[in-house]
């Protein structure tokens, strides 16, 4: 039977730690890390993801400050306030929610962006660095997830990791910051022949691919590490992961459950990469223009 990875209590501990720490900032250098976050229009989701994320930021300490735009916003409004809020020194971190209405290119706005203050780790500068090993910013979930296994004691260096699914949000930035862990990394996707044969070698296998219970037990090897980033709403209103829990509890050492695996870490490390802006920007002692 597999120890069950507590994603919501570490989550817990991470936020008590960066809240501390965000003392110590305010004490040294009279900062106080800000986020800016963006909402556009009225996606009930993104309004609960919205809401969470503000309130951890003022649980931290932090200064939390929103925008709520209308759906029907211009593009060039949107990428006017985010020019002010690169130039705002009470604001360090900006957060635009995805997704945005159709007629809004989201490459643009997160482009828009000033990298240093790009929490999301989305920005392509911010990804060229990770690619080259070190951005001013990771993405939140795949940071979370090498937090999650480096606090459960996991060994990353050298094992067999297979991810399932390659977004740009967690599937490729994790395949990155692995390799940079030094695993040996497969990524699996719709289209892989034999998925089962490939996610059976992994020693550490993660599954963001956003089907309901995809990864069953005969896919998974014995003893193996299982991450579970999927978040799949049932028809009867329950929320299940990519993986067939009860089944793959049974073999593998390590798994996330969903909710209060994965989840919680992610806001988690939003708030990480919010008082490392603030300390980026306490150190450099500048506003910042936008880098290309
Ligand atoms: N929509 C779903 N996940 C995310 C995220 O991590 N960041 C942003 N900005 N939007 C999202």
């Amino acid at each position: 039977m597999a120890i069950i990875i507590d994603g919501k209590k570490i989550a817990q501990d991470i936020r008590m730690e960066i809240r501390d720490k965000a003392l110590e900032l305010k004490a040294k250098t009279e900062i106080v890390p800000g986020l800016a976050v963006i909402l556009v229009g009225e996606d009930p989701a993104s309004k609960i993801y919205v809401g969470r994320k503000e309130d951890a930021c003022k649980d931290a300490g932090f200064v939390s400050r929103e925008y709520r735009l209308p759906a029907d916003v211009y593009e060039s409004e949107l990428t006017d306030i985010i020019g002010d809020l690169n130039l705002d020194n009470g604001i360090h971190g900006i957060l635009v929610q995805l997704p945005l209405p159709g007629h809004i290119n989201p490459d643009t706005i997160i482009e828009a962006i000033d990298p240093r203050k790009d929490v999301d780790g989305f920005h392509p500068y911010n990804i060229g660095r990770l690619f080259y090993g070190n951005p001013y910013h990771r993405a939140c979930t795949p940071m979370g997830i090498l937090e999650l296994l480096d606090r459960s004691g996991v060994e990353i260096e050298g094992k067999e990791a297979v991810i399932v699914g390659r977004s740009n949000i967690v599937g490729k930035p994790l395949a990155l910051m692995l390799l940079a862990r030094h695993a040996t990394v497969t990524v699996c996707h719709t289209r892989t022949k034999n998925l089962a044969e490939v996610t059976g070698r992994a020693e550490l296998l993660i599954s963001a691919a956003g089907r309901p219970e995809m990864i069953t037990g005969d896919m998974v090897r014995d003893g193996a590490v299982v991450i579970d980033v999927g978040m799949n709403r049932l028809g009867s209103g329950k929320l299940v992961g990519d993986v067939a829990f009860h089944e793959v509890s049974e073999i593998a050492s390590y798994i996330t459950p969903v909710p209060g695996g994965v989840g919680p870490m992610t806001i988690a490390m939003l708030l990480k990469n919010t008082l490392n802006a603030a300390h980026l920007i306490a150190t450099q002692g500048c506003n910042c223009s936008p880098q290309r």
